[in-house]
Formats: structure tokens, sequence, C-alpha cells
């Protein structure tokens, strides 16, 4: 889990990730995140709108990591868009967590068309505040999640600093070609949300026996695959054990035509958020 890639600016961000979204807020979060260190995840995956960011700090400042080691993202979220009001955000979000950088923030969702006309220009607003949180010195890296092709366009076209990474929906029947090779094209990291399809797709017998075949389990079949398509997963678990076991995916390699086999699934177990559509 300590593995890491380079950013495009040369910031070092571990490929495998410790997803926080419905964990709970309190002791059990609190355990998930202390179990999830000592397993080795040294990158933690959070969100202002997951409601966790106090417990995710109390993780953080209680193990004793040294803070260098840790790599820990938070996301702006959609009521907080604008360049006064993500600023603001920023340092709630920072303050919850008892940081005083933050490795990777993130524009949350896109705002996209239907809910505000002028949307594009909101996303570069709301972009301009993380460039100046980054040249600041509070962030280390600044991205976007759920931007497809079309989003990243009008913000890249305007960005003084391009975007470094986009978190994704993507897992075994939601393969996002079409977003992961624009990403790829322009040097931004691919992160994978919901990489177990959020549980819907581990049932799936394509996906058991192949896991079968190379004796690993379903969820590391889809966390490898993940890794082996340049995506950082970011699974989530509260249970040791599972949190243990998601970690394990570095001993074996699919071969080329179970990658296809895989990536032939698509549609399946997808979430039908849809960042063009999604009204939060
Ligand atoms: P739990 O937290 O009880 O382990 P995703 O990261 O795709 O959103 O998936 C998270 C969901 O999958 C959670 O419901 C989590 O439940 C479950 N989960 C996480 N890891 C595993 C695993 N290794 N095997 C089975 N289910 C898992």
């Amino acid at each position: 889990p300590r593995d890491t890639i380079a950013l495009r600016n040369g910031y070092e961000i571990p490929c495998i990730g410790f997803g926080t979204w419905k964990m709970p807020d309190g002791e059990t979060g609190l355990e998930a995140v202390h179990q999830a260190l000592s397993d080795g995840y040294r990158h933690i995956d959070t969100a202002a709108a997951y409601d966790n960011e106090e417990t995710v700090g109390k993780a953080l400042a209680t193990a004793g990591i040294p803070r260098e080691e840790l790599f820990v993202t938070t996301k702006v979220w959609n009521s907080d868009r604008g360049y006064d009001a993500t600023l603001k955000a920023f340092e709630e979000s920072r303050r919850k967590l008892h940081l005083d950088y933050v490795d990777l923030y993130l524009i949350h969702w896109p705002a996209a068309r239907g809910a505000d006309a002028d949307w594009q220009r909101t996303n570069q607003e709301t972009w301009r505040a993380l460039e100046t949180l980054y040249l600041d010195g509070k962030v280390r890296a600044i991205g976007v999640s759920n931007f497809k092709p079309h989003h990243l366009e009008p913000l890249m076209d305007a960005a003084e600093i391009l975007p470094m990474v986009d978190q994704i929906e993507l897992h075994p029947g939601c393969n996002q070609q079409v977003t992961r090779e624009f990403c790829n094209r322009h040097d931004i990291v691919v992160e994978a949300w919901s990489p177990l399809g959020s549980g819907r797709v581990l049932q799936n017998q394509l996906l058991i026996d192949i896991a079968a075949s190379y004796g690993c389990t379903v969820a590391q079949l889809c966390l490898r695959w993940c890794l082996q398509r340049r995506a950082i997963p970011l699974p989530k678990s509260v249970d040791a054990g599972r949190i243990a076991e998601n970690a394990r995916i570095f001993w074996f390699d699919l071969t080329d035509e179970d990658m296809q086999r895989i990536d032939e699934l698509d549609p399946l177990g997808q979430s039908g958020l849809d960042p063009d559509t999604v009204d939060f």
C-alpha cells in the first residue's frame, strides 16, 4: 500500500487510498481509520460532505504517523462553489481535520447544465480558489471529482494550473473508458470511488470465476483491475478483515485477456449518479 506514483507536479500519491464515504463519524470511524493506518494505508480520502472530517482528523492526530508519510484528500461541497465560499469551506475542512496543509483538494461535483445556466463559469471560479490555495501552500495538489471531458475542457481552458487528479466512479461494470483516456492524455491521475461498486458487483459470476483462477477475492480482483487501468482505488470498509484484504493487491497481475473480459462487463452495478443530472 505504500507504493506511490507522481502527480504532474512531482508530488507523490500512494496508489491505494482508504475511502470514507458512508464511514460513520465517531468511534466506528475512528477505529476503521486506525485499522487502515496499521495495515499500511497512508492515503485517506474524505470530503466535507461525508460528515466525518473530524473523526478522520482525530484518527490521524492520534495514530503517531509522521505527517509527511500521510496523504489526505478532502473536497469542497456543491453548496460552497465559487471563489470566496470555497476558500471559506477549505478553512473549515482544514480546522476539522487538524491539519496545516491538505495533500489534495478536489471540487466534489461539477456544476453542470440544468442546475446552473452559467455552470462553466461557476466551475472556473471554484477552480480559481483551488489555485489560490495551491499557490499559498495550503494544499499540495488540486483536482476535480466526477468531471467528464466536457466538464474538464472549459475548466482547463481558463486554468492557470491544470487539474492533477479526477476522482470518478470506476469499477468493473463502470469502466469510464472515455474519461480515463482523456485523463491519460492530459496527465490527470484517475482515482476510483466505489471501486467495488459499493458491493453491487461482488456476486457477479464472471468476477467470481476469474478471482478463483488467481486465488484472490472478488474485491481484490476489482481493485487490481482498477490499478491496471491506471487508476487509484479508494475502497471503503469498516471491517478489520476487509480493510486488510483490500490492501493486499500487489502480489498478482491480471492478464490482458482477463482485463478485457472485465472491461466488457460494462454496464453493471453502477450508482446511477450522473454528473450532468445529479441534483444534490
Ligand atoms: P463494510 O464497510 O462493512 O466492509 P465501495 O468502496 O465500492 O463503495 O464499497 C464499499 C462497500 O463494500 C461497503 O458496503 C463495504 O462494507 C463493502 N466491502 C468493502 N470491502 C469489502 C470486501 N473486501 N469484501 C466484501 N465487501 C466489502
